[in-house]
C-alpha cells in the first residue's frame, strides 16, 4: 500500500487490561484486521489485573520483554476495585508505571480534538468548543510520579505521613520540551508551557529550561508560560486559545481529563507514550478501566480506536492508513454514531461496526 515503514518486521504488542479496557481494544483489533497491513505481526498478553489473576504481578518479565522488543504497544486500560486492596507496588497502576519507565516513553501526546459532530455533546457551549484541537505535550516518566524519596512513615508521636517527591533535572526538562517545540513547527508555532513556578522549585527549573531552550534553538515558536490552575480555567473559558500545553506529568494527568470533557467525553481521548526516536511508542486511551460501566458492552471505543490511529502514524509510519482510521471515526460520528457517553443508544461493538463501515 506504499507506506514506507509498515514494511516487514513490524510488530505490535496488544495490553487489553482491565474492565472496558478488553472491550474497547477489541474493536481496535477488528480495524486494524481490516486495513491488513502487509508485514505487520499482532501479539497479546496479559496486564494489569488481568496478569495479577494469572501471575501474581501487573506486568510480568516476559510482557515487560515483549513490550520492549515489539514496534508499538497498544493498551487499553489497567485497574479496577477488584485489586484497590493489593499491595501499592503489586497495584495495576503499578504496573502501567513501570512499563512506562522501562519504555522510557518521556513524552505523552494527548490530542484534545472536539469533532464537528460532538460540539453539542460537551458540557461547554458549542460556541467555546468548536474547532478546538489541543495537544498536551504531558512528561511521563518522572515527576512526582517517580520521585525519590516517597512512602507512609510513622512518626514518633504515632502519627503517619505520607510523602512524594515532585523533582525534574534538566535533561527530562529539555527532552520533553524538545519534543513539544518539535511538533509546535508542524501545528501553529505555539507552545504553552505549564507549571506552579510561584510555588514551586521544579517549576523554577522547568520555566528557566523550556525558556533557556526556547532561545537557543526554537526562537521561531510563539512560547508562553502559564500557572497550571490558571490553566485549568482557561481550558474551561476559552480553550480554543491553546494549541500545545508542554507540561508535566501531575498536571498533565489533571488538564488532559479536564479537556477530555470538552472534546464531549473521556472515551474520545488517544495517547502517544514516545521515547527516543526509534524506540517502541506505548498507546493508550486516556480513560480508565471505568467499573461502572465494565462488562456492559457499552464503553466508548474511539479513544482506543484513535490511539491505534496514532500508532500507525507513530510507529508504523503508515500515515495514510492513520489517516483512513480517524476520517473513519469522523465519519461515523458525522452520520450520528453516538455510544452512551455520547448521549447514544450504540453498543461499543456497534460503535466499532460504525467505524468499520466508513474505513474507505
Ligand atoms: P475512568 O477513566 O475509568 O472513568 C471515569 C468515568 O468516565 C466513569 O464514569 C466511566 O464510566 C467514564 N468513562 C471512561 N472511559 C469511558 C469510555 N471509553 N466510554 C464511556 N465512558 C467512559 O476513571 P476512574 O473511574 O477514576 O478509574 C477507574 C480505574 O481505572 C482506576 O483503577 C484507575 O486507577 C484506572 N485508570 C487507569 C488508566 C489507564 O489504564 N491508563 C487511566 C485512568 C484510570
Ligand atoms: C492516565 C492514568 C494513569 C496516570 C494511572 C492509571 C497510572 O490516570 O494514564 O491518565 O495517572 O498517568
Ligand atoms: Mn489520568
Amino acid at each position: 500500500m506504499g507506506e514506507g515503514g509498515c514494511g516487514t518486521m513490524s510488530s505490535l504488542l496488544l495490553l487489553p487490561g482491565d474492565g472496558i479496557g478488553p472491550e474497547v481494544t477489541a474493536q481496535s483489533r477488528r480495524i486494524l484486521d481490516a486495513l491488513a497491513l502487509p508485514g505487520l505481526s499482532v501479539a497479546e498478553a496479559p496486564f494489569g489485573g488481568a496478569s495479577i489473576d494469572v501471575h501474581g504481578v501487573p506486568l510480568t518479565p516476559e510482557t515487560k520483554a515483549a513490550a520492549l522488543g515489539s514496534t508499538a504497544v497498544l493498551m487499553g486500560a489497567v485497574g479496577g476495585p477488584k485489586w484497590a486492596d493489593v499491595a501499592y507496588d503489586k497495584r495495576p497502576e503499578a504496573g502501567l508505571l513501570r512499563l512506562r519507565s522501562a519504555m522510557n516513553v518521556y513524552a505523552n501526546l494527548r490530542p484534545a480534538r472536539c469533532f464537528a459532530a460532538l460540539a453539542a455533546a460537551s458540557t461547554l457551549k458549542p460556541e467555546v468548543i468548536e474547532g478546538l484541537d489541543i495537544l498536551f505535550v504531558r512528561e511521563l516518566v518522572g515527576g512526582v510520579y517517580f520521585g525519590e524519596p516517597r512512602g507512609i512513615e510513622t512518626l514518633p508521636d504515632g502519627q503517619r505521613r505520607g510523602f512524594n517527591t515532585q523533582s525534574y533535572t534538566t535533561g527530562e526538562i529539555r527532552r520533553v520540551a524538545t519534543t513539544a517545540f518539535e511538533l509546535a513547527r508542524l501545528r501553529s508555532g505555539k507552545v504553552c508551557s505549564v507549571e506552579k513556578a510561584n510555588v514551586m522549585e521544579s517549576g523554577v527549573l522547568w520555566r528557566a529550561e523550556v525558556t533557556r531552550l526556547h532561545a537557543e534553538r526554537y526562537s521561531d515558536i510563539a512560547l508562553s508560560h502559564m500557572y497550571a490552575d490558571n490553566c485549568a480555567m482557561q481550558l474551561v473559558k476559552a480553550p480554543r486559545q491553546f494549541d500545545i500545553i508542554l507540561t508535566d506529568n501531575l498536571f498533565g494527568d489533571l488538564l488532559s481529563d479536564l479537556a477530555a470533557m470538552s472534546t464531549g467525553s473521556l472515551g474520545m481521548l488517544p495517547s502517544a507514550a514516545l521515547g527516543a526516536a526509534g524506540q517502541p511508542g506505548l498507546y493508550e486511551p486516556i480513560h480508565g478501566s471505568a467499573p461502572d460501566i465494565a462488562g456492559q458492552g457499552v464503553a466508548n471505543p474511539c479513544a482506543s480506536i484513535l490511539s491505534l490511529a496514532m500508532v500507525l502514524r507513530h510507529s508504523l509510519g503508515a500515515p495514510d492508513s492513520a489517516d483512513r482510521v480517524e476520517a473513519a471515526v469522523e465519519a461515523a460520528l458525522d452520520a450520528g454514531a453516538r455510544t452512551r457517553d455520547l448521549g447514544g443508544t450504540l453498543t461499543t461493538r456497534q460503535m466499532g461496526d460504525a467505524v468499520l463501515a466508513r474505513l474507505g
